[in-house]
């Protein structure tokens, strides 16, 4: 005997099937090419996936009933009590364990992107004083040409207290890559290279220093930087100090205003 067309599961089978392999196929770059799309568009795509599913899949009534019948059926239909209450039980278990993974401490990256060099703020706290980041030079810089001699003493200070606060983090090379590095993420930033301190002036990087991964703002904040807050364990000459040495040894000028408004490419 043919079975009534409403409880014929196969429709809403069908929607199981389709709604899966478009997962699927959404999460087989992260599984199988290690390019994993974030979470967020994972979940856009979803959602049009299954809008596009149901819209097709309910264009005709027939279609319609054949997808909800055996829902309704299942609710309605006093022989399937059974299945009704098992459905009923683990439905919100189902629902329970979902939450429970997106709430439980986990270490993948976060979806929103990170800024690495956010826009600092123009001016900033720290030492009990304000400082005016658009107008704030590092004391030291001038004895580069005013007193060659002192300017290397300040360097050499300054890689005193490089090796003795930062080279656990940022790497003995200045590379990015000391001891601890792979226990944070963000990574430490390696100061070698034309990417980071060679992009900056001296300004920003005094800020980042003295106020560490507290200090970030909103846009730098997904992942929780390891930078410690500098000011409350290094003196302020301490920080130009190591920041004239984090220049010199990497060969790197910091930027300036003179230099980014005359040159071109500066
Ligand atoms: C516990 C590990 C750790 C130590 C120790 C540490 N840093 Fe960092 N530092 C980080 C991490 C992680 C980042 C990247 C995230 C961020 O920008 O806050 C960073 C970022 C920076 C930046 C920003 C670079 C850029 O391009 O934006 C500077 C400058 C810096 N560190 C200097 C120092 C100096 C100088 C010291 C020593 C006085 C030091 N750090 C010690 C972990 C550390």
């Amino acid at each position: 005997m043919k079975k009534p067309d409403g409880a014929n599961p196969a429709k809403l089978l069908w929607f199981v099937v389709i709604v899966f392999i478009a997962y699927v196929i959404f999460k087989s770059p992260g599984w199988f090419m290690n390019k994993p799309i974030p979470g967020s568009l994972i979940m856009m795509y979803m959602f049009f996936a299954v809008v596009a599913a149901l819209l097709v899949m309910t264009s005709t009534d027939e279609s319609t009933q054949g997808l909800f019948a055996p829902i309704k059926a299942l609710v309605e239909d006093p022989s399937k009590k059974i299945i009704r209450n098992a459905v009923f039980v683990i439905a919100p278990i189902v629902g329970a364990l979902i939450t429970y993974n997106q709430i439980k401490p986990g270490f993948d990256a976060p979806v929103e992107l990170r800024a690495t060099h956010p826009a600092p703020p123009t001016i900033m706290k720290a030492y009990d004083k304000t400082f005016n980041l658009a107008t704030l030079e590092n004391p030291f810089r001038k004895l580069q040409t005013e007193n060659p001699e002192k300017f290397k003493e300040a360097v050499k200070e300054g890689g005193a207290v490089y090796f003795k606060n930062c080279f656990f983090c940022h790497g003995d090379k200045l590379d990015g890559k000391g001891h601890f590095a792979q226990g944070f993420n963000p990574l430490p930033l390696p100061f070698q290279g034309k990417d980071t301190i060679a992009q900056l002036q001296e300004s920003f990087v005094f800020w980042r220093i003295s106020t560490g991964g507290p200090g970030l703002p909103k846009e730098a904040t997904p992942w929780l930087s390891a930078m410690p807050v500098w000011h409350t364990f290094l003196s302020e000459d301490e920080v130009w100090k190591a920041i004239l040495f984090i220049y010199d040894y990497t060969d790197n000028a910091p930027r300036s205003w003179v230099s980014a408004n005359s040159k071109k490419d500066g």
